[in-house]
C-alpha cells in the first residue's frame, strides 16, 4: 500500500498555504516600502512588521501541529537522497520561518523602535540594547536569512513540480488536493 492517507489535514493545509501567501507578501511590502517616502513608507515597514510577527505565531502553531500530526509518508521507492534531501528542506524552513521574524523583532528592539500589531495593540519589545549598530548587525541577518529562504522556496517549487510531471505521482496533490488523483 503506497500511500494509507492521500492528503495533508485542513489545517496541515490552511497552516502551508496562508503562511507561503505571507512570506510572498511579506516580499510584496518591502519592495512597495523600497519604492516609497515618507508616511506611506513607514506604513508599508509596519504591515511588515506586524504581517511578520503573525508568521512567527502561525509558524509556532505549525510547529506544534506538526508534531502531533506526523507528516504523511513519501512515496515509495523514492531514492534515499530524495528522501533526505525534502526532510532537509522542510526542517531548515521552519528554522527560516522562526530567525526571519526573530531577527526583525529582535532588530526592532535594539533600536528601542516601537511595533504596533496592525495598529491595534503594542507588541512587547525584546530585552536587548545596543541600539542602531547591533539593529544592523541584526538585519545584515535578517537579509541572509532572506537569501537561504529564497533558495529554499526554489528547491521546494522545482521538487514538488518533478512530482508532478516527471515522477508523476501524487506528492503535489497532497498539498493542492483539487488536483486528480493518479492512480
Ligand atoms: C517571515 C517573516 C519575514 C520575512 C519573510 C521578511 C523579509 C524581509 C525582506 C526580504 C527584507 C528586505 C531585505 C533587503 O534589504 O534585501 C526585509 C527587511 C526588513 N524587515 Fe523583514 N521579514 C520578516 C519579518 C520581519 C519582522 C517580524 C520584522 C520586525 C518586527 C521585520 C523588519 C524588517 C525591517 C525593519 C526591514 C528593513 C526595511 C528597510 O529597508 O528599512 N521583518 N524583511
Ligand atoms: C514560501 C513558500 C513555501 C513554504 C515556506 C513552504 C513550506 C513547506 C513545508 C515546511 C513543508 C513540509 C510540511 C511538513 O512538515 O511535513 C511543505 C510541504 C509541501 N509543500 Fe510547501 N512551502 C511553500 C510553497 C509551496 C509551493 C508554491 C508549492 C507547490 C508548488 C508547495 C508544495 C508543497 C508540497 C506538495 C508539500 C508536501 C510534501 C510532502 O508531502 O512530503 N509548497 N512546504
Amino acid at each position: 500500500m503506497a500511500e494509507p492517507r492521500h492528503r495533508y489535514s485542513t489545517v496541515s493545509l490552511l497552516l502551508h498555504w496562508v503562511i507561503a501567501l505571507a512570506v510572498l507578501a511579506q516580499v510584496l511590502l518591502i519592495t512597495a516600502h523600497e519604492a516609497t517616502e515618507g508616511v506611506q513608507a513607514r506604513e508599508f515597514v509596519n504591515l511588515h512588521k506586524s504581517l511578520g510577527l503573525t508568521i512567527l505565531v502561525l509558524t509556532l502553531a505549525r510547529i506544534g501541529w506538526r508534531m502531533a500530526n506526523p507528516a504523511l509518508p513519501l512515496p515509495v521507492g523514492l531514492p534515499r537522497w530524495q528522501r533526505w534531501a525534502a526532510r532537509a528542506v522542510h526542517v531548515l524552513f521552519y528554522v527560516v520561518l522562526l530567525a526571519m521574524p526573530l531577527t526583525g523583532w529582535l532588530a526592532s528592539s535594539a533600536s528601542g523602535r516601537e511595533i504596533i500589531w496592525f495598529g491595534l495593540f503594542d507588541w512587547p519589545l525584546l530585552p536587548i540594547s545596543g541600539g542602531r549598530p547591533v539593529a544592523g548587525q541584526l538585519m545584515d541577518v535578517h537579509e541572509a536569512v532572506m537569501k537561504l529562504l529564497y533558495v529554499l522556496i526554489a528547491v521546494h517549487v522545482l521538487a514538488a513540480l518533478k512530482h508532478q510531471f516527471v515522477n508523476r505521482d501524487n506528492v503535489l496533490r497532497r498539498m493542492i488536493p483539487i488536483i486528480p488523483r493518479r492512480p
